[in-house]
């Protein structure tokens, strides 16, 4: 279980996330929404602990968000908004080296199975010569080599062609409902958050995406 309680970031005199607590359960699969600037980023990249907790409190079980950094980081799979691979290292060659950075031990056959089911199979090439979606699809490939209790997706989708991006998502469906991960996810695409969220936050007072949302049959609260 994670669990937020009063969370609040102020960027100097900016207040981003106001007050913000909710619960998430292992196995759940929960969309961010919200328009651009809305916060969502921000607070993905607090859950993944890369910007420091000021008020509030998180846990995820018996670990605490002030306390427990590191182990927090072995349990925590994060793809950022802005992809994060090494361009002049070959696909491959990426796998490998964030393999050699893991505690978890991988051989090349499951790096590379990782990749064909991101539907990558460009496994020899530059990274620098790849698309912006399967640039994409390797920072997902990367973000699962640790095996992750936690999945902190942002925008993981964009730029990716439809079909790979609903094998994608059936993909990581699998993963929180079959071995109990426990995934965020943000996304403008709301048709891929309707078919793919057990429910849903928003950020945000605008009343647009819940409206949407709940025409859609989907659980949305407002953060
Ligand atoms: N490092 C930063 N310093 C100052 N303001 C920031 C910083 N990062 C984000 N912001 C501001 O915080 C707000 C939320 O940004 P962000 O979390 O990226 O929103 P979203 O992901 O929903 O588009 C925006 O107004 C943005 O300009
Ligand atoms: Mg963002």
């Amino acid at each position: 279980m994670l669990k937020v309680d009063s969370l609040t970031k102020n960027y100097g005199s900016k207040q981003v996330v106001v007050d913000v607590s909710f619960e998430i359960s292992q196995g759940e699969v929960v969309g961010l929404v919200g328009e651009n600037g809305a916060g969502k980023s921000t607070l993905l990249n607090i859950l993944a602990t890369l910007i420091p907790l000021e008020e509030g409190s998180i846990n995820y079980n018996d670990l605490n968000y002030g306390a427990d950094h590191r182990k927090l980081r072995e349990k925590i799979g994060f793809v950022p908004q802005d992809i994060a691979v090494w361009e002049d290292f070959s696909v491959k060659e990426n796998m490998v080296f964030f393999e050699q950075l893991s505690w978890v031990k991988k051989s090349r056959k499951e790096l590379r199975q990782l990749c064909l089911d991101m539907k990558l199979d460009q496994w020899k090439e530059k990274t620098k010569s790849l698309s912006g979606g399967m640039k994409r699809k390797l920072n997902i490939a990367i973000s699962l080599i640790h095996d992750p209790d936690i999945l902190l997706l942002d925008e993981p989708t964009s730029g990716i062609d439809l079909k790979s991006r609903k094998e994608i998502g059936s993909y990581l469906y699998d993963l929180a409902k079959h071995n109990g991960k426990t995934i965020i996810y943000t996304s403008h695409d709301m048709e891929e958050i309707i078919s793919l969220c057990d429910r849903v936050y928003c950020i945000g007072k605008d009343p647009f995406y819940k409206e949407l949302l709940e025409k859609n049959g989907k659980s949305v609260q407002v953060l």
